[in-house]
């Protein structure tokens, strides 16, 4: 048999899983969701869901893969044998083949916008909101232009994978992380200089509580799973590249502390630009493909600034996409003892297909929203963030809590702490708290699709 591949080193593994975190959830999603929720309040309640839920969570996937040294079916599978458990493990394998297919699809717009940007495409559309709109519905539903750019982005996602844990995730990452900083650092100071910039300050992180809504918390659990990769098994199978000398608490905070750092940064970037060209912060998930290519022709140097921006939100999405990637991978080489380039090129390929019809449902291919009165692209990003990914965290949540035990996973999330002192009631309780905070967003949300009301939200 073949050994397991290890991260080569601790700060490696960090960038990798930050990498995974960091995506279209923090650049794309936030800054719109909070755009419309009310800015500081929103990003109050996120920050709430992220440590309740979304830290015991982080921890508990990094445990459960670093203890079994196994792609989460295998993983379920060792520590429950015999059992139904490998099953969360199979749901994991499939939201990664759902979210990668509409992944890949906006994967391939940053890199479209990013070369638009650099060859002057912006300068028509300054100020002109309408103009940008009617280009970008244009563009997405084309039935080859965004197709073309889908399958470089994965392309891309395809050649990093296939070079292995240690000569691609993390040398890539590595990489790529430090640079989406910068940029972002840059993109900041740009922002935040620019006459009316630091409204976006305020805007963010000055609460009007009276904007929040039910229907905002409701909205800040989901994407506290998103944009930290939970629920699917990402971090499990990135645990399971890890040795025993690894401290997973810290690790963890690392990881959701640059998380949440970037999806800030961006939101002080965007919403700088936006409110000093005078644009509607609350314009939705268009704020990013058609507001903000009316305003960087404005702006001085305002080609290289939107250049970098897109290339930034591409290498985003791409750290991401390679995690999702090797989530289906790792389950063929773990499971199926296939070979990691037949893994990835075939499934690879499969998820590519699936994402062209994903991107075809947004013009030529519309049976399907016909039928359902949804776009396949907005069923997969529905189905995924409101069902696949919370029910796979609770599921863990409750694994660990009356399968594995708590003890047992004491016992192995304190290897690699220096002078461990861990409450197990504490333990306890938090990931009680998340599985059943995060039940009850499921239940509401079934409640909300059967009886059109839904109990809160
Ligand atoms: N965390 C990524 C983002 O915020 O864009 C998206 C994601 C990656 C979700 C990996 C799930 C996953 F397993």
């Amino acid at each position: 048999m073949q050994k397991r591949e290890h991260w080569g080193s601790k700060m490696g593994f960090i960038l990798a899983a930050s990498g995974s975190a960091v995506g279209l959830g923090n650049i794309w999603k936030y800054p719109h969701m909070a755009g419309e929720n009310g800015g500081a309040a929103f990003t109050i309640v996120y920050l709430i869901c992220i440590l309740v839920v979304g830290l015991p969570l982080v921890i508990g996937e990094f445990v459960i893969g670093r203890k079994t040294q196994l792609s989460p079916v295998g993983a379920f599978e060792s520590i429950a044998p015999k059992s139904n458990w490998k099953w969360v493990g199979m749901l994991g394998v499939a939201s990664a083949f759902v979210i990668l297919a509409f992944y890949g699809v906006v994967g391939g717009w940053t890199l479209r916008y990013a070369f638009l940007s650099l060859v002057g495409g912006f300068s028509e559309l300054a100020g002109n909101p309408e103009l940008a709109g009617e280009q970008f519905n244009t563009f997405i539903s084309n039935s080859i232009n965004p197709i073309f750019w889908q399958i470089i982005f994965m392309g891309f996602t395809m050649i990093v994978i296939v070079q292995g844990v240690k000569g691609g995730i993390e040398k890539w990452t590595k990489v790529m992380m430090p640079a989406i900083f910068i940029i972002l650092v840059l993109l900041m100071i740009r922002g935040l200089t620019l006459p009316n910039g630091t409204k976006a300050l305020e805007f963010l992180f000055q609460p009007k509580f009276e904007d929040l809504t039910a229907s905002s918390i409701v909205l800040a659990l989901g994407h506290a799973f998103f944009t930290l990769s939970l629920g699917m098994g990402t971090m499990i199978t990135y645990g399971s590249y890890l040795r025993n000398d690894q401290n997973l608490l810290s690790s963890a905070l690392w990881i959701i502390f640059l998380d949440t750092l970037i999806a800030m940064m961006a939101g002080v970037a965007i919403f700088a630009t936006v409110f000093a060209m005078g644009a509607d912060p609350g314009a939705g998930p268009g704020l990013i493909f058609v507001v903000l290519p009316t305003i960087f022709p404005n702006i001085a140097g305002g080609a290289l600034w939107g250049t970098l921006f897109f290339f930034l939100l591409f290498m985003a999405a791409l750290t991401s996409a390679i995690s999702i990637l090797e989530v289906i991978t790792a389950y063929f080489i773990d499971q199926k003892k296939w070979s990691r380039e037949k893994a990835t090129f075939l499934f690879g390929t499969v998820v590519t297909i699936v994402g062209i019809f994903c991107s075809m449902s947004m013009g030529a291919f519309n049976d399907f929203n016909n039928i359902f009165n949804i776009s396949f692209f907005d069923f997969l990003d529905y189905l995924s963030s409101k069902y696949m990914l919370p029910i796979g965290g609770m599921l863990t949540a409750i694994f660990i809590l009356y399968k594995w035990g708590i003890s047992n996973f004491i016992a192995d999330m304190v290897l690699g702490m220096e002078n461990p002192k861990i409450n197990h009631t504490i333990i306890r309780i938090l990931f009680a708290v998340s599985a059943s905070v995060v039940g009850f967003i499921i239940l509401n949300e079934v409640i909300a699709n059967l009886t059109g009301t839904p109990i809160i939200g």
